[in-house]
């Protein structure tokens, strides 16, 4: 027996419905997108964790900082006896905290790449034996059935992952986030912040192309899945601040003018060339903005933690 719980709460067929859905109607509109959520099959989680290392990606290590230093206080804060993490990934700076909770406590790791959850599971279980882990792979954007474990329960959502979601994606799912609280839970909530365009683009648009590798990874996604012939030498990675919703987009730019067949959907998609397709945005905040969201969706900012040079921050967060 696994030494810790996977649980599947989607079918996989209900993967592959959504994907389908999602590559339906993000190509046949005009501009063309793809959500950022499959970006992450097991190849996209090892080429985001390459990302992490990079040089020009500051928001992995202005999160380590943050959690290195105040993770003591956040244990104290919210005395949590269970950790649900949201797109948790490898689980590596998560670490940082599960060293100070309380013990026994739980740890509930929540992400649509299976490879990843286990992954990290392993890995974390061998240094924590004792530790209880229920894995589950699921959409956080969707109703999540969380094990019983003990309370208090803090609901950590890391790395910048809210700034993926659009506006009104992201106020439905901090919605959903503020049902899941009850008196005496807490959210921790990291976030990347508004600074210099070039410092932004630049981690967005690595010199050793990694993050073009991530994003090019998608088209291999609905390749595979979906029985696509989109060629990946064909598109370009586009990385640009937009100024006016402060984020950064990141697209797929066609290099020729092109038709993609997509067996599965019975589509045929045309390209101009030099068309963009959107794969992803990823939002820059500001403590007001934080604040004012949270306060929409029924929560109150209790602590605000940045790293030294300001780059990121960490939010703790309870329910009004
Ligand atoms: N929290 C980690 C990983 C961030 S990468 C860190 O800070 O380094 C984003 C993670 O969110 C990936 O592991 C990806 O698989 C997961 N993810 C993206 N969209 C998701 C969704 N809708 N539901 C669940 N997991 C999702
Ligand atoms: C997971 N997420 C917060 C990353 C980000 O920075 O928006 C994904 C990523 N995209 C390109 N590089 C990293």
């Amino acid at each position: 027996m696994s030494p810790y719980q996977l649980t599947r709460t989607l079918p996989e067929d209900a993967t592959d419905a959504a994907l389908r859905a999602d590559v339906l109607h993000g190509l046949t509109r005009t501009p063309k997108s793809l959500p950022p959520k499959w970006f992450y099959d097991a190849r996209g989680s090892e080429l985001f964790e390459e990302i992490t290392t990079l040089d020009e990606y500051y928001p992995t290590r202005a999160e380590r900082e943050i959690l290195l230093a105040r993770a003591p206080e956040i244990a104290a804060a919210t005395g949590a006896r269970t950790l649900v993490e949201l797109g948790s990934g490898s689980s590596e700076k998560t670490r940082h905290l599960l060293d100070e909770l309380p013990v026994p406590h739980a740890y509930v790791p929540v992400d649509v790449s299976e490879s990843a959850l286990v992954g990290a599971a392993e890995s974390l279980l061998v240094e924590r034996p004792g530790l209880q882990v229920h894995a589950l792979i699921a959409d956080f954007t969707k109703e999540l059935e969380l094990p019983d474990t003990p309370g208090p329960r803090l609901v950590a959502f890391l790395g910048g992952t809210i700034g993926n979601l659009l506006p009104d994606e992201r106020a439905d799912f901090l919605a959903s986030v503020r049902a899941m609280l009850v008196p005496g839970d807490a959210l921790l909530l990291g976030t990347d912040l508004v600074k210099d365009e070039s410092v932004l683009v630049r981690a967005y648009d690595d010199a050793s192309g990694v993050t073009a590798a991530f994003n090019k990874n998608v088209l291999a996604v609905v390749d595979r899945e979906l029985g696509a012939d989109f060629d990946p030498a064909d598109f370009d990675h586009v990385a640009l601040w937009n100024s006016d919703q402060r984020w950064i987009e990141m697209r797929l730019r066609a290099r020729r003018a092109l038709t993609v067949k997509i067996r599965e959907l019975d589509l045929v998609v045309a390209f101009e060339a030099g068309e963009e397709m959107r794969t992803e945005v990823s939002a820059k905040f500001t403590e007001d903005s934080v604040r004012t969201e949270l306060a929409g969706a029924g929560m109150e900012l209790a602590h605000w933690w940045t790293d030294e040079a300001e780059r990121f921050a960490l939010s703790l967060a309870t329910a009004v």
